[in-house]
């Protein structure tokens, strides 16, 4: 297994945003579920050779985070928090209306769609609470819950919005002033553009650092096509 020789350039790209190569692990893990639609063993041999780390650190990092995937998810992962204050709120009602309308049991997934528990995902002002492609949507009741899955299956949105997921089907938020989500998550599970944390928020490594820091030899060979 080989990555496109674009998908090479993307990752060297990112690698290049760090002052350490392999502090790029967490966004070539991503990009290893984009190209075979969840992780596998080999995607973690290629990101190990692109960040300078053995497979077996690469492997520490993606079984530690909940996000990456071993198993396809589908194009939406519905991730329902079940934690205390959304289990308080009707969680469990928000979570068999999803598996109903889905047909599936949570921790399965069809082409379309995946369902999962989660742990508290930071809106518990906003409980029940539920994440599409890790978008959030708050005040979820369980007609609404039916309504979303309903919407995904017919609607297939290429973008998943949070600001729209609210609209449609959310209700009492934790917050009224949230700011505006302009973009979204585009494209299927999983659906981060831009990958990297780097994107917008650093200023660009000045090219001597870059030289002098993230010197480590290297792999272009691995995973080029
Ligand atoms: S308990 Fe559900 S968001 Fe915190």
């Amino acid at each position: 297994m080989s990555w496109p020789a674009e998908t090479i350039a993307r990752a060297n790209d990112i690698i290049a945003r760090y002052p350490e190569r392999r502090s790029a692990v967490m966004p070539l893990l991503y990009m290893a579920m984009r190209e075979e639609g969840r992780l596998t063993d080999e995607g973690m041999r290629l990101v190990a050779g692109l960040t300078g780390l053995t497979p077996a650190q690469v492997q520490s990092v993606a079984s530690f985070y909940v996000m990456y995937k071993t198993e396809s998810q589908g194009k939406y992962l519905v991730s329902v928090c079940s934690s205390i204050s959304c289990f308080l709120l009707g969680a469990d009602e928000v979570l068999h209306a999803v598996e109903e309308a889905a047909g599936l049991p949570a921790g399965e997934a069809d082409d379309e769609i995946g369902i999962e528990h989660a742990e508290c995902i930071g809106a518990c002002g906003g409980a029940p609470a539920c994440l599409v492609n890790y978008e959030l949507v708050e005040g979820v009741t369980a007609a609404k819950a039916k309504e979303m899955i309903e919407w995904l299956r017919n609607a297939k949105p290429e973008v998943i919005n949070a600001d729209e997921l609210q609209t449609l089907f959310g209700g009492r938020r934790s917050f009224d002033w949230a700011i505006k989500e302009d973009n979204g998550a585009i494209g299927p599970y999983p659906a981060f553009p831009p990958f990297g944390t780097a994107a917008h928020n650093t200023p660009a490594l000045e090219p001597g650092r870059l030289a002098t820091r993230n010197s480590r030899p290297a792999t272009p060979e691995v995973g080029a096509s």
